[in-house]
């Protein structure tokens, strides 16, 4: 499927979706306390999504059956949000959510610390946004996009983690997944030319340890191979001529 350059009026739709998620982070991030469930942080996540009248993009999404991944501590991405499941303090806590507004989506993922936390795993916390922000720093009309994983490759590394190979960033408009598939590490090619009106979803996922992940017997949580912490950041661009523009922050 070829890279879809989205119009002004579209682009609008995609920085309606973006604020309104961006505030579902925030309301999550002022949520977060020792002794819920991650099934609590879901259903507020949800409820704030729908507040909007929008819709939770990930709930059904190839049989995905909640509104918000929530992954703790050694587990990378898609942790299903359980009652069982409940966070403490010294936790780490990836949200990744998706909101849609009016057919236009946006995608957007954090870490967080629950309470005092390691100073390795604060840390990663810290590595890993600033790698999304190293990739995303060099982007701009022409740009090829092997630069961008380049960079945020190297700054993860450059600071003693790893780099998840197996799960990539992704192209994101009317559909979740576009083209192109964006890894957080080097290609042998230089990838496609950027051009202003891409909308792209950059979410490094960043382990302390190797970067080999497991998938578990739910067929969606993946985990560290090495069992060690994992933290992923995430928002969706917008390409402009000059440079970028963040759709999913306000
Ligand atoms: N944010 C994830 C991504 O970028 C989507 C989660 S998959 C879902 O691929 F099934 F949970 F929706
Ligand atoms: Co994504």
């Amino acid at each position: 499927m070829a890279i879809t350059i989205k119009s002004n009026k579209e682009i609008e739709l995609m920085r309606e979706a973006g604020k309104i998620l961006a505030i579902t982070h925030e309301e999550l991030e002022k949520a977060l306390r020792p002794g819920m469930s991650t099934w609590d942080i879901n259903r507020i996540g949800e409820e704030v999504i729908r507040s909007y009248g929008c819709i939770p993009s990930f709930l059904n999404y190839n049989g995905y059956p909640a509104s918000i991944c929530v992954s703790v501590n050694n587990e990378v991405v898609h942790g299903i949000p359980s009652k069982k499941k409940i966070i403490k303090e010294g936790d780490i806590v990836s949200l990744d959510a998706g909101v849609i507004y009016k057919g236009y989506q946006s995608d957007a993922a954090r870490t967080h610390g629950i309470g005092q936390i390691s100073a390795e795993a604060e840390k990663l916390i810290r590595v890993t946004r600033e790698s999304f922000f190293e990739g995303v720093k060099l982007i701009k009309e022409g740009v090829h996009l092997n630069e961008v994983s380049k960079a945020i490759q190297a700054y993860a590394e450059g600071h003693g983690f790893s780099v998840v190979r197996d799960l990539v960033g992704h192209g994101i408009g009317t559909a979740l997944h576009e083209d192109p598939q964006i890894p957080n590490f080097a290609q042998r090619r230089r990838g496609p030319r950027l051009q202003a009106g891409m909308t792209l979803a950059i979410e490094p996922m960043i382990n302390a340890g190797k970067y080999s992940v497991n998938w578990l017997d739910d067929d969606w949580t993946v985990v560290t191979a090495d069992g060690s912490l994992s933290a992923h950041y995430e928002n969706t661009v917008l390409v402009t001529k000059e440079g970028y523009e963040l759709l999913s922050v306000r």
